[in-house]
């Protein structure tokens, strides 16, 4: 597949804009909060205060990206429009709205009646982006590996925040009389094992050989984890919903072993590259990638070391790698294509300041070292220490977007 990040059919760049700007308002927030978690570090992973943190920084800055970079990719990999720019303004007003009401409901005890209102919402905003997408899909005739991926990813995350909304109405009006504790697990597996983790199964087949510069390598691996990955999130979430917890450990199995495989097509790949430079973009997934393995052998025996290494250790270091790539890019094409050949436009790599991603890069390492070592050992002074210093790197990452956007020649 040869694809590039940008068609005369992509929408504005005011509109992803919005998603990537506003993801990084989310990101410094989280970081921010995420010391005040240590205390619930040696507790049950699922709690008011794990759930302010995840959805902050899950759906505040992984999703946001996730919308931004799709509503940029999707034309691209469909050959196709989005189906309405006007429903992606609308979603994010509302996503922005019932985000901020639901992190305040489950943040503070005084404000969880806020989670409800919260929780419609956001679910809204979410509804209508799975219809854009589901309407964009309509108009298709044919769809390669790639958007199958995002397809059953949009399904799944229709799914899981289905489940979301009746968790949300159930704690804080007791609307319906279900088993909260199985069904967040549904809906944790769902929302990351299925829309997360399949979002960046499929962008991953499009942006890693596109930035490592590899050709000539089979997909074998990645087209047999798309049917192994749907089984096992469809029977993971079965198994929570309809009370069979106790078999969940196959289907589970079966994640790991669609993981391990897109692992395998990810090496390939990598091997596979000409371009063999070691910048903070391969520094990044490669991390990432060690990450999401230690992540995957943590999670059967440490929920909470496991979800930090996914969160923090995977998705951080992979988004943080792609915005260095991507966001230089479309401001550049936004900003100086119109003055090729009028005067001298910069190069992409200098829109980023490197030594400050180096920086980052290597300090995000470490802060996940110490953050993991925190909760190995059990010391919550540790993991403010760790969390301080990710908040530092975080502070880098929001200097390298501000120097992108406002990077002039003169
Ligand atoms: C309409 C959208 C959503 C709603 C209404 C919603 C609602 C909820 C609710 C009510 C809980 C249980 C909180 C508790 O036990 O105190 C929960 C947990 C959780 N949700 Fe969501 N959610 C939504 C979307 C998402 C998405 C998109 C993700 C991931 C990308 C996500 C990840 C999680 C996680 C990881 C937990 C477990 C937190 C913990 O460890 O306690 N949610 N969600």
């Amino acid at each position: 597949m040869k694809v590039t990040l940008a068609t005369e059919m992509a929408p504005p760049f005011v509109l992803v804009a919005h998603f990537f700007i506003t993801s990084i308002v989310f990101l410094l927030l989280s970081g921010a909060s995420l010391a005040f978690l240590a205390e619930d570090t040696s507790g049950y992973f699922i709690s008011s205060s794990f759930a302010a943190f995840s959805h902050l920084y899950l759906l505040g800055f992984v999703m946001m990206v996730i919308f931004g970079a799709l509503y940029q990719l999707l034309p691209v990999v469909l050959e196709a429009p989005i189906f309405s720019k006007d429903f992606a303004y609308i979603q994010f007003y509302m996503y922005v709205l019932g985000l901020s009401l639901m992190v305040s409901g489950f943040t503070f005890s005084s404000l969880h009646l806020l989670i409800p209102y919260g929780a419609v919402i956001t679910y809204a905003s979410m509804v209508i982006f799975c219809v854009n997408v589901f309407l964009t899909f309509y108009r298709l005739e044919n769809i390669n590996v790639v958007g199958k991926f995002l397809l059953m990813a949009t399904l799944f995350l229709f799914a899981s925040v289905s489940l979301g909304l009746v968790i949300g109405l159930s704690l804080g009006h007791g609307l319906f009389t279900i088993d909260i504790d199985a069904w967040t697990k549904a809906h944790i597996v769902g929302t990351l094992g299925g829309f997360v983790m399949m979002v960046i199964m499929g962008v991953a087949m499009v942006l890693i050989p596109m930035f490592s510069l590899s050709h000539g390598y089979s997909q074998q691996w990645i087209e047999r984890a798309l049917y192994v990955h749907s089984v096992g999130v469809i029977l993971s979430m079965g198994c929570f919903i309809f009370g069979f917890s106790s078999l969940v450990a196959i289907p589970l199995g079966l994640l790991m072993v669609s993981s391990l495989l897109f692992l395998i097509q990810m090496a390939s790949i990598l091997k596979h590259r000409v371009r063999k430079q070691n910048d903070y973009w391969v520094k990044n997934i490669v991390f990432a990638f060690i990450c999401f393995t230690c992540s995957l052998i943590a999670l059967w025996f440490n929920p909470v070391l496991g979800g930090m290494l996914f969160f923090l250790g995977f998705l951080l270091p992979l988004i943080v790698g792609h915005i260095y790539k991507i966001l230089p890019f479309l401001i550049w094409y936004e900003k100086f294509s119109p003055l090729v050949g009028k005067q001298k436009v910069p190069l992409l790599h200098q829109m980023i300041h490197t030594k400050i991603a180096d920086i980052q890069t290597l300090s995000l390492f470490i802060a996940v070292i110490v953050l993991a070592l925190a909760l190995i050992l059990g010391l919550n002074s540790l993991f403010v220490c760790g969390s301080a210093l990710l908040f530092g790197s975080i502070m880098l990452v929001v200097y390298n977007t501000w120097y992108a956007f406002k990077y002039t020649t003169n």
